[in-house]
């Protein structure tokens, strides 16, 4: 740390940071507008003026650009001096003269850093008097809307979507004195994290056109801290209910998970919530029934014993644990493919008995080496793609480094490096998003992925199995990738379930654990499918294919499936024998789908939105969850279904076992030895005062429900947090998981988050939320593996399909969002065009594609990537549920009849 003077006050300050950032560090309002922490400086607002002077005895000073001065020993500045202050109130009023002051209209007026801003600054007339520059505004797609007058030209939109997410379809355009920030002619933004230009903008340029159809103020949402669910990174979110349904999600920032980030899937997916499939109420045998109803039916249903349970990878551990405990630990099967839980269990294997720790996302991006395999990651785990993008700078910053250009100071880094990338090297099914900032991609079938890896590590540690016959193009390329990763100082190697393949999972292990024999320890991380995998696989629950083997063997006379939709996790034979097995079968779940239409009783389940609880991300990191609004109708917990349906069951005690999260949570600590921290994953209820989810200026308490009764009702009690359903709050700062929102006097933008951070851009006081559950082994006895499969032989009359992913579609929850819905492909097979020509087909084309006894028609999609003797197909959005891929299919033209008449 050094010294630095602030209106002649020493401080300490970091000198890798630049003026402004010390001094909001430091806990400064200093007003800004183009940097960003994430973003760095390039001096384009003026707005952080500050005054510096030589040294103590200079009374003149000069006019600097804070965030353009480094926080260098000695520095001596004021904020406080007049000529500055006087600076940056201009700097307003001229940005002011042609924004349109349409705040009340505008769907940012509330938590407009702009508005934060001329408050701060002190600017409050307007003295300009003639006419404003104004834009046509473009359609940017479902999910983001355009209001261009409303600009400052700060630059940060193009700077985060051009530069930091990789998107090329945003820029700035100019024209004489005017510059214009769109899209070269109306069309979807095509970035999957686009809708983070909703925050970075601190204007209302871009905003979030879901929240239109449902808009409400910040100071009118009650807010409740959250886990996007729609894949296994766990990204905190805050989300944000009004009138009992839910109208947002925002980032809530976690600088060891998501930082300041969200993707457009976990942004816009939560529209779910408010489906016409919604359960809201108990039914049994297809008709609605009450909870006192529902509640008897389940508890004779207990009673009559022999139960078995189906587990979920998208359910909390609370509601894993509440059935695992329900129906005994013999009796509990997961709710995934075998396949899925064996790749799950063996990656946990990995990860504990290997020496390869998994990283945080943050230590992801400041990985400076990368071998990503088989993997397509932005649409499997977006926030990871992100980070990627931010890593592949990392190596190219000693340039920057060694011409003394410090890190913050963008443009200046970005010109000295220019082009230059680190090395990320991508081996995949087919190419991916990644592959535009890749040193070198490969496109294989999975075992050939495999080999690959294999090879590597055996060039990294000749002691780790050979790999023979491999092809000598590839040879080159596997040289690279091992000298990339072995002159890396912080080598990763990322992987995943996506493949289906125990050989990838493997495979990318053995590279990492080389790179750890040979003393250069590498992260290891895989991607999860769903957002509690890793939780429900901690659980070791029995395989699927035994639930199915079990109900036809042993007489059961209840099944109760968990918030699942198995008709996606087995084959569709196998799953309605499994549904149709028992004398009843009882469904928790919070949509209408496949699995819930059979059942005998329904419950409705609360979603992330309406419940607590726990998962565990692709990381090994457990992270809570919490109720953002208590819903109205009998919609709860799956855990408190459970317990009350046990308690229904034993009518000599008719207690339920457990009565608030925090009594789960610790039976499950004392139960099982790898939950034994996840009673601290957030403080328990009476650890601290009450915090309110609602902001102090919320409105309308007294009357918002005057239709119903003009006497206030007294905001239900929360058993299960302390988060209260009021305004009212202790005076105690929230402790970092129970961050409701982040607001600070002056700050009502999202920009408050400063105010939250031990240093802007670093760590949430009081350390970032979440436990890890999963630590490398320490001891030395671990085994490279043996098994290299042999090399992929395209066959002849059959394809390997493999699965395609789609950051909007491929996901079961978020695709019942609007938007979402709106931009998800329909089912296709991809064929390389030398393939669909083996087939007879042309691109567009209807195919017969047979698999496993399912017969389909689709239309023909091709892709010059995908390699010889595979095939693809959209995850999640297959016609046929349930099929397990990879596997082999046939494929045959579809044969039109020739038309009456012709010859
Ligand atoms: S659109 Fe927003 S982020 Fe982009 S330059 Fe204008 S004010 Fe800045
Ligand atoms: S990356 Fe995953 S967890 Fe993060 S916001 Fe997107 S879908 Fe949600
Ligand atoms: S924030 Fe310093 S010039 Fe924009």
């Amino acid at each position: 740390m050094v010294t630095v003077y602030i209106d002649d006050k020493p401080r300490q300050a970091n000198p890798k940071q630049n003026l402004l950032h010390a001094c909001l560090s430091l806990g400064f309002d200093l007003p800004y507008f183009c940097w960003h922490p994430a973003l760095g400086s390039v001096g384009a607002c003026r707005q952080c003026a500050v005054k510096q002077f030589r040294n103590e005895q200079d009374t003149a000073g000069k006019l600097v650009m804070a965030c353009m001065t480094p926080a260098a020993d000695g520095t001596r500045i004021s904020i406080a001096d007049p000529e500055a202050v006087v600076f940056r109130a201009a700097v307003i009023q001229g940005l002011m003269q042609n924004h349109p002051h349409d705040c009340p209209v505008c769907d940012e007026g509330g938590e407009c850093h702009l508005q934060d801003m001329t408050v701060m600054t002190g600017h409050r007339s307007r003295v300009y008097s003639f006419g404003k520059r104004t834009f046509r505004n473009q359609y940017l797609g479902p999910l983001v809307n355009h209001e261009m007058n409303r600009c400052i030209q700060c630059q940060r939109c193009v700077r985060f979507y051009r530069e930091y997410a990789g998107g090329d379809d945003l820029n700035a355009f100019h024209l004489r004195d005017t510059v214009y920030y769109g899209r070269h002619e109306d069309g979807v933004l095509e970035n999957e994290f686009s809708g983070n230009l909703v925050e970075i903008c601190p204007t209302g340029v871009f905003t979030d056109a879901t929240l239109k159809r449902h808009y409400t103020r910040k100071w009118d949402l009650q807010m409740a801290p959250s886990i996007c669910v729609h894949c296994g990174l766990g990204c905190n979110t805050t989300v944000g209910e009004r009138y009992g349904t839910l109208r947002r999600v925002v980032n809530r920032y976690n600088h060891e998970v998501n930082g300041y980030f969200l993707c457009d899937r976990g942004r816009f997916g939560h529209e779910f919530v408010e489906s016409n499939l919604r359960i809201r109420h108990p039914l049994l045998n297809g008709k609605a029934a009450t909870k006192s109803e529902a509640l008897g039916r389940f508890g004779a249903i207990l009673r009559e014993g022999k139960v078995l349970g189906i587990g979920s990878p998208r359910a909390s551990l609370e509601s894993n644990f509440a059935l695992r405990t329900l129906v005994g630990p013999d009796r509990f099967f997961a709710g995934t493919s075998d396949q899925e839980l064996q790749l799950l269990s063996n990656i946990l294997r990995i990860l504990r008995e290997g020496p390869a720790r998994s990283p945080s996302l943050n230590e992801v991006e400041h990985s400076d080496a990368v071998f990503v395999l088989g993997e397509d990651v932005t649409n499997v785990a977006p926030i990871m793609a992100l980070r990627l993008r931010q890593a592949v700078r990392q190596a190219p910053m000693q340039i920057a480094a060694k011409l003394h250009i410090p890190e913050w100071l963008d443009h200046s880094v970005r010109e000295a490096v220019q082009n230059a990338k680190g090395p990320l090297f991508i081996a995949s099914s087919y190419a991916t998003k990644l592959d535009d900032i890749a040193a070198a991609t490969y496109h294989a079938a999975p075992d050939d992925l495999a080999r690959l890896s294999f090879a590597v590590a055996h060039a990294i540690d000749p002691s780790a199995p050979e790999v023979t016959g491999l092809l000598p193009e590839l040879e080159t390329m596997v040289a690279d990738i091992a000298s990339a990763l072995l002159a890396g100082r912080h080598p990763l190697v990322v992987s995943g379930t996506s493949c289906g393949s125990q050989s990838v999972v493997e495979a990318a292990a053995q590279v990492a654990w080389a790179l750890c024999r040979v003393g250069h320890p590498a992260a290891l991380s895989f991607t999860t499918p769903e957002c509690n995998s890793f939780g429900l696989a901690l659980m070791e629950p029995r395989p699927l294919s035994e639930a199915f083997r079990a109900i036809k063997s042993e007489p059961t006379n209840t099944l109760i499936v968990l918030e699942n939709d198995l008709s996606r996790h087995g084959p569709a034979s196998a799953v309605a024998s499994l549904l149709s097995g028992a004398r009843h079968l009882v469904v928790l779940d919070h949509l209408n789908n496949a699995t819930t239409e059979t059942a005998e009783l329904v419950l409705p389940a609360g979603t992330f939105a309406e419940s607590d609880g726990t998962l565990v991300n692709n990381e090994g990191r457990a992270q809570r969850f919490f109720q953002v609004f208590d819903p109205s109708s009998d919609v709860q917990e799956s855990w408190r279904w459970l317990c009350e349906g046990s308690a229904a069951a034993d009518v000599e005690s008719a207690e339920s076992p457990w009565e608030s999260l925090d009594d789960l949570t610790t039976a499950m600590a004392e139960e099982m030895h790898v939950f034994v921290s996840i009673p601290q994953v957030a403080p328990p209820r009476t650890a601290v005062g009450k915090i309110a989810r609602e902001p102090n200026r919320y409105s309308g308490r007294t009357s918002m429900l005057a239709d119903i009764s003009v006497h206030e009702p007294k905001p239900p009690d929360d058993a299960d947090s302390a988060l209260a359903f009021s305004m009212e709050s202790g005076p105690e700062l929230a402790p970092s998981s129970l961050i409701p929102f982040f607001w600070a006097p002056g700050w009502n933008s999202i920009q408050a988050t400063n105010k939250f951070q031990s240093e802007v851009g670093g760590p949430l006081r009081g350390g970032d939320p979440g436990i890890r559950l999963i630590e490398p082994s320490q001891e030395p006895g671990w085994q490279y593996h043996s098994t290299v499969p042999a090399a992929f032989r395209p066959h002849p009359d059959e394809w390997l399909l493999v699965p395609i992913f789609h950051i909007f579609g491929s996901e079961e929850l978020s695709r019942h969002a609007q938007g979402i819905a709106q931009l998800a492909p329909l089912p296709y097979v991809a064929l390389n065009p030398v393939e669909a020509s083996r087939s007879g087909v042309n691109a567009g084309e209807q195919i017969k594609v047979s698999i496993e006894g399912s017969l389909f028609e689709l239309e023909v999609m091709l892709r010059a990537d995908l390699p010889r003797g595979v095939a693809g197909l959209p995850a999640g959005l297959s016609p046929v549920g349930g099929i397990i891929l990879p596997a082999f299919c046939t494929l045959a033209p579809v044969l039109t009849e020739p038309s009456r008449g012709a010859p």
